[in-house]
């Protein structure tokens, strides 16, 4: 199965991506994971990124679809992927249209701009494996600790409320359109990003018939 997330930052896309990936058993491509680690790492890519990243705006669309593409080359893609904050502007769905990527559904989590301010204010990460954690909705056993490889849990840098605000005007303008492009092509499904991460995740396995 192939599978794109959409939704505002902290709907929960890499909550489902993760829940997904294991009921599925494919990977969880996520262009926002892919690119911190570029930062972290200091490398070209990473150091052009960092200043759209730390200013909540979309990194440049040739970076983006630079990245996806070798990565749907991998040998792990064969079986299908679920790709997770990619595309977000047009140009990148229309890139994936034409390197012929064919997408089985797009799965659009819905949750309202004040509930994503909580969401993104209790967020814990994990900088090592990228597992995601909340302070009361999800929290880790171990209070700080990273429950799948013990790393301590981090706050992203661009979970401030500034930023926040910027990510969610992107979104509103450039990302939100692709859900009629994909409503078009009769390959959306919505789903409400329900209070509770396993109630979200069996509506998500219940939209998708898995
Ligand atoms: P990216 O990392 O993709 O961030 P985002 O889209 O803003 O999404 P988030 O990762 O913040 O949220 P999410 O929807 O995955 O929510 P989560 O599951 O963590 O991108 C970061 C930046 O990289 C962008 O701003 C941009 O600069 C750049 N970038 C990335 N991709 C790009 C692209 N294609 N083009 C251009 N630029 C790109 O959940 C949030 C919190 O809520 C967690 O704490 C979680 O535990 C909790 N939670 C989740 N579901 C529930 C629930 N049902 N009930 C209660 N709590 C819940």
């Amino acid at each position: 199965m192939r599978i794109i997330m959409l939704g505002p930052p902290g709907a929960g896309k890499g909550t489902q991506a993760e829940a997904l990936t294991k009921k599925l058993d494919i990977p969880a491509i996520s262009t926002g994971d892919m690119l911190r680690d570029a930062v972290s790492r200091e490398t070209a890519i990473g150091l052009k990124a960092k200043s759209f990243m730390d200013a909540g705006q979309l990194v440049p669309d040739d970076i983006i679809i630079g990245i996806v593409s070798e990565r749907l080359s991998n040998p792990d893609c064969a079986n299908g992927y679920i790709l997770d904050g990619v595309p977000r502007t047009l140009v990148q769905a229309e890139a994936l249209d034409q390197q012929a990527v064919a997408i089985d559904v797009v799965l659009s989590i819905e949750i309202s701009d004040e509930e994503i301010l909580e969401r993104l204010g209790g967020r814990r990460a994990c900088p090592n494996c990228n597992a995601i954690f909340h302070i009361t909705s999800k929290p880790p056993k171990e209070e700080g600790i990273c429950d799948e490889c013990g790393t301590e849990l981090i706050i992203r840098q661009d979970d401030n409320p500034e930023t926040i605000k910027n990510r969610l005007d992107t979104y509103h303008k450039e990302t939100k359109p692709l859900k009629e492009y994909y409503e078009s092509k009769g390959l959306l499904k919505t789903v409400d990003n329900v209070p509770g991460v396993e109630e979200t995740t069996a509506a998500v396995f219940k939209v998708l018939g898995i």
